[in-house]
């Protein structure tokens, strides 16, 4: 490292399907790596639980599986980015989702000096991102989540991470709208792979095998695109 050294806090964005795992890796990698992690639908539900004006207009919208507005989404990851966690830098799940997002994302970034590290696309088979997301779960007080199947706690409704009781299931989590989902992200997510392939930031990982695989090989990855 010399004088001239202009490391910037690193940005990573995880692309994928409706259950592809963006949720569950990106809270791994936080823990690993002590990065944060922004996932624009938990700050959506949040803002829907609150009843915040954002909240009360996207709440609908994302019961029928659609995409919230673009200048929704934007207001609320431009003020979570300012926060000052965030300069230890940020795993974006879910975020950016149409090519409206990630022109503005370029945009916020640019403001801060930051570039994008990697955006690396978890590729899945659509044909199994049903059951997965239908069996999901989350621990109620930290946000840990889980599976019916795949990945159960220790002992049965006990949190591993904090030993929390109570576990949430999603409103949105059902097979019609999960149908929905994804016929979104073909629609208007899935053309950022070209994008960010484009700008020479595009990863890809097989990410239908084991969870905690696919874990070590992201972070092998993160860990190159980072140093
Ligand atoms: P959001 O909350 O982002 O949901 P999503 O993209 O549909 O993704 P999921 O959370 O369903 O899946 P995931 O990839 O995180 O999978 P997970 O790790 O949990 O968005 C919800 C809504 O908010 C959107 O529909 C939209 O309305 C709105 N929204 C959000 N962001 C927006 C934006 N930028 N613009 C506009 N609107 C926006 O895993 C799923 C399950 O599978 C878990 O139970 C997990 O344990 C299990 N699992 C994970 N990996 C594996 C594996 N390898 N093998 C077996 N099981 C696995």
């Amino acid at each position: 490292m010399d004088g001239t050294d202009t490391a910037t806090p690193p940005v990573l964005i995880l692309l994928g399907p409706p259950g592809a795992g963006k949720g569950t890796q990106a809270r791994m990698l936080e823990g690993k790596f002590g990065y944060v992690q922004l996932s624009t639908g938990d700050l959506l539900r949040a803002a829907v639980a609150a009843g915040t004006d954002a909240g009360r207009a996207a709440e609908a919208v994302m019961k029928a599986g659609d995409l919230v507005s673009d200048q929704i989404v934007i207001d609320i990851l431009r003020d979570r980015l300012s926060e000052a966690d965030c300069a230890k830098g940020v795993i974006l799940d879910g975020f950016p989702r149409t090519d409206v997002q990630a022109t503005a994302l370029d945009g916020l970034l640019q403001e801060t000096g930051q570039k994008i590290d990697a955006a690396i696309s978890l590729d899945v088979d659509d044909a199994a991102m049903v059951e997965r997301v239908a069996g999901r779960y989350t621990c109620g007080s930290c946000g840990e989540g889980y599976h019916d199947t795949f990945k159960t706690p220790a002992t049965s409704g006990v949190c591993d991470k904090c030993g929390g009781t109570e576990m949430k299931r999603r409103a949105d989590d059902n097979a019609e709208t999960v149908g929905d989902r994804l016929k979104a992200y073909h629609a208007q997510t899935a053309p950022l792979i070209s994008y960010y392939d484009a700008k020479g930031a595009l990863k890809r990982i097989d990410a239908m095998g084991p969870i905690d695989q696919i874990g070590i090989d992201l972070s092998a990855l993160v860990q190159q695109s980072t140093n």
